[in-house]
C-alpha cells in the first residue's frame, strides 16, 4: 500500500485524517546469529520493507490501535497501559507504551493508531522488532522525549522481553532504529558501540529466500538458547571469571571448554565463540573487498547454526545447501532467530534467475513448499514520513 492509501484506509477506520505517519524496517542479518544476548556482534542490514504507523491524538483517556491485517480496533484505557494482554498483537505496540510509562513519562491523552507492514510475517526478518520501533519513535517524537536512536532500540527490545515474553537480545531492534542505506551495521552488542560499514557490491545482491516456514520464535526454543548459554557461562566462572561468552578467543575457549559438564550447552558455547570470531573476520574481508572470504564464512556460520546451535531444521538447511551449489553463489546462510524463516546469500548478478529456478525446484521438491526470493534493498531506520 502507498502512504496515500493508508491514509485513506486511517479516514475509513477513524473518521479523521492522521496528523503524523511514521515508518520502521525490518531487518536481515547479514552474519553473527544469536551473539547479541551473548555480548557479541553482529553484521545486521535495515531492509526497504517495514512497518508503518499513523495516528493522530483522539483527546480521549484511551488509545485505539487497528492493524489493517487485524479484523478490529482494540481499545486500551490510559490506566492499562502497562498490562500485558493474552495473545494479542497489540502487545508490541502496548510493551513499548508501557515502557515509557515506566521511565516516568506521562501519558495525558489518547491516540488513534492504525498499522501496516509489508514485512513477511513469521520470516524471520524482524517485523516485531519494526512493529516495536516504529512504536518507540513515534512516542518519542509525539511526547518530546529526546530518547536517542539507541534508547529507542532499548525499549523496542525490553517491550519484547515483558509483553511478547521473547529474551531476546538487541539487534532487530538496533538494526530497525539505526539502519542505514547501501550500509550494514557492525554493532558490537556489550558496549552498543557500533560502525556503518558500505555495502556497496559490484554486480553482487543480497537475495534474501523465504522457507515459508514460520520461524517460532515464542516457541520457547529461543529463551532455551539463551538459558543454555547462560548455564556455560556459569560453568565457565569455574575456572575464570567470565561475564559473556562473546569476551572469550577461540583459543582462550580451547583451554577451558572442558569447565562445561553439560554437552549441549557446551555446543551453544562454541558456536557463540566461533561466531563472533567470524563476525569479525567478515567485515574485515567485506571492506577489504575479499567478498569470496565473506561468502565462506556465511557458510561456516550456517553449518555451526545447523550442528552446533541446532537452530535450522530441513527447511532453512535445504534452502542453504542447495543455494551452495549454484555456480555464482558467494554464500548463504539461515539468518535471524531460525527455526524457519529466511536464507540471506550473497548472489552474482547474472546468476539470479538460476539461483531462484535452481533452489527453488529443489527447495519444493523436497520439503513440498513453496519459497519466495526477494533481492533486498538496504534502506534507512526508523523515520517520520
Ligand atoms: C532473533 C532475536 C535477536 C537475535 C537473533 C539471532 O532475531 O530477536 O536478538 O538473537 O534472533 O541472532
Amino acid at each position: 500500500m502507498t502512504v496515500t492509501e493508508l491514509q485513506t484506509a486511517f479516514g475509513e477506520v477513524y473518521g479523521a485524517s492522521p496528523q503524523t505517519t511514521y515508518f520502521s524496517p525490518g531487518r536481515v542479518n547479514l552474519i553473527g546469529e544469536h551473539t547479541d544476548y551473548n555480548g557479541g556482534s553482529v553484521f545486521p542490514c535495515a531492509l526497504s520493507f517495514g512497518t508503518y504507523l499513523l495516528l493522530r491524538n483522539n483527546g480521549k483517556q484511551e488509545v485505539n490501535f487497528r492493524s489493517l491485517n487485524q479484523p478490529e480496533v482494540i481499545t486500551v484505557p490510559l490506566d492499562k497501559l502497562t498490562e500485558r494482554l493474552e495473545n494479542s498483537w497489540i502487545n508490541y505496540p502496548l510493551g513499548v507504551f508501557a515502557q515509557f510509562i515506566k521511565r516516568g513519562i506521562e501519558i495525558k491523552e489518547g491516540y488513534d493508531i492504525l498499522i501496516w507492514g509489508n514485512v513477511p510475517n513469521g520470516a524471520g526478518l524482524s517485523s516485531s522488532a519494526a512493529l516495536e520501533v516504529v512504536t518507540a519513535y513515534a512516542l518519542n517524537d509525539q511526547l518530546n522525549t529526546g530518547f536517542d536512536r539507541t534508547e529507542l532500540a532499548k525499549i523496542g527490545q525490553k517491550a519484547e522481553h515483558e509483553f511478547a515474553l521473547v529474551n531476546c537480545g538487541i539487534m532487530d531492534q538496533f538494526a530497525s532504529a539505526n539502519g542505514k542505506k547501501d550500509h550494514a551495521i557492525f554493532l558490537n552488542c556489550d558496549t552498543l558501540e557500533f560502525e556503518l560499514v558500505p555495502v556497496k557490491l559490484d554486480g553482487i545482491k543480497v537475495v534474501i529466500s523465504n522457507t515459508h516456514s514460520p520461524h517460532k520464535l515464542d516457541s520457547g526454543a529461543y529463551n532455551q538458547r539463551v538459558e543454555e548459554c547462560k548455564q556455560a557461562v556459569t560453568e565457565l566462572n569455574n575456572v575464570r571469571p567470565v561475564k559473556y561468552l562473546a569476551e572469550l578467543t577461540e583459543k582462550e575457549f580451547k583451554e577451558i571448554e572442558s569447565a562445561i559438564t553439560d554437552p549441549v550447552a557446551h555446543k551453544r558455547a562454541r558456536h557463540v565463540v566461533g561466531e563472533v570470531q567470524r563476525t569479525v573476520d567478515a567485515v574485515d574481508a567485506l571492506k577489504a573487498g575479499n567478498i569470496e572470504k565473506f561468502g565462506k564464512l556465511m557458510q561456516a556460520s550456517h553449518i555451526s547454526l545447523r550442528d552446533d546451535y541446532e537452530v535450522t531444521g530441513l527447511h532453512l538447511d535445504t534452502m542453504a545447501e542447495e543455494a551452495w551449489k549454484i555456480d555464482g553463489v558467494l554464500g548463504a546462510r539461515m539468518t535471524g532467530g531460525g527455526f524457519g524463516g529466511c536464507t540471506v546469500a550473497l548472489v552474482k548478478e547474472e546468476a539470479i534467475d538460476t539461483y531462484i529456478q535452481e533452489v527453488g525446484k529443489a527447495y519444493e521438491a523436497k520439503t513440498g513448499l513453496k519459497p519466495e526470493f526477494y533481492v533486498a534493498e538496504i534502506g534507512d531506520g526508523a523515520r517520520k514520513i
